[in-house]
């Protein structure tokens, strides 16, 4: 089946990029403390994950469309955990960017803080995953 073989490529990317976001930051913390430019290549790296899930998240959504000529009929909890989606994946990709290029300038405390930050982000869109997957 084609469909599925798409579906589930698509989908390789998505737990990947999965564990990207919720192991860099959980890795960030627990190395703690780097050297900044480490930093900076980890926040790169955390903020590749992120674009990862954006672009393969809209991936499935395309293969659905492209296969069945439109995107899965959600509701409910469904659009809820996929509005949380989405919004942890904009502010991980926004704030994994801003460390990135900040690293270097900002203070240990304030690091940390970013690295807590898209920690929690990671762990609220891993749960959300679950909810859109079952309540679909
Ligand atoms: C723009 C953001 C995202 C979009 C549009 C998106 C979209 C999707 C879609 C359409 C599915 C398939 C759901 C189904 O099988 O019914 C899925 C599955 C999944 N997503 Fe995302 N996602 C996004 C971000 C994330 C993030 C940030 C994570 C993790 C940190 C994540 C983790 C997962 C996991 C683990 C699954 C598999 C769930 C399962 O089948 O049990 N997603 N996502």
């Amino acid at each position: 089946m084609p469909e599925n073989l798409a579906y589930a490529l698509t989908q390789v990317l998505h737990n990947f990029g999965g564990v990207a976001v919720v192991g860099v930051p959980v890795f960030a913390l627990r190395a703690a403390p780097l050297p900044s430019e480490r930093e900076t290549r980890l926040a790169r790296l955390g903020a590749l994950g992120w674009a990862v899930q954006i672009a393969s998240g809209a991936g499935l959504g395309a293969v659905s469309y492209y296969y069945y000529g439109r995107l899965p009929d959600i509701h409910g909890v469904a659009v809820a955990a996929l509005v949380t989606k989405l919004a942890c994946a904009a502010g991980g990709l926004a704030l994994a960017l801003r460390l990135q290029s900040r690293a270097e300038r900002w203070n240990e405390v304030q690091r940390k803080l970013s690295w807590r930050a898209l920690a929690a982000l990671a762990a609220t869109a891993l749960a959300a995953a679950a909810f859109l997957r079952w309540f679909s």
